[in-house]
């Protein structure tokens, strides 16, 4: 296993489901950087700033191997940057999983990178983020699904 890895999304907001990869990444690593894609063309509730912030709020605890950070581009071209060639990603189900081996095929062919995938803990596969920010536009409980601080900022954004 290589010594360093990039875990990459859109963490809008970040989950319980990311961050039961993280912790399990965090264990493989010793270097893990969690790379938040800003792309704003994908109209994100929470701008890639709080985004960072938030994950970094609640990845504290876990020690000087980790760093968040936010990026723009391909994500070979980070992996080139930081000089790391493994990629993990969470895996839920059959439906990530033809997404997700075309992305790895792809990064493979375009960077070289390697694409490690983590079987999301079984608790936490039916976490989205899309499902957290539509149940947060409309009031319903998000306490199973984002930490509390998280909660706290989309309940403020929703306005619910
Ligand atoms: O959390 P998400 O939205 O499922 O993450 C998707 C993400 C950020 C991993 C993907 O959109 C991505 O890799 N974006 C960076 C641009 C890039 O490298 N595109 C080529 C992928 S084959």
């Amino acid at each position: 296993m290589s010594a360093a890895a990039i875990y990459p999304g859109s963490f809008d907001p970040l989950t319980y489901g990311h961050l039961d990869i993280i912790g399990r990444a965090v264990g493989l690593f010793p270097r893990l950087v969690v790379a938040v894609v800003s792309n704003p063309s994908k109209q994100p509730m929470f701008s890639a700033d709080e985004r960072v912030g938030m994950l970094e709020a609640e990845i504290a605890q876990l020690g000087d191997g980790i760093e968040v950070t936010a990026f723009d581009g391909l994500l070979v071209d980070l992996c080139a940057q930081r000089g790391i060639g493994t990629l993990v990603k969470g895996l839920r189900g059959a439906g990530d999983l033809e997404v997700e081996l075309r992305m790895a095929q792809t990064n493979r062919q375009i960077g070289a990178v390697e694409t490690v995938f983590l079987a999301t803990s079984p608790e936490r596969s039916h976490l989205a983020s899309s499902f957290v920010r539509e149940i947060a536009r409309l009031g319903g409980r998000l306490d199973h699904a984002v930490p509390p601080a998280v909660e706290r900022a989309l309940r403020e954004r929703a306005g619910s």
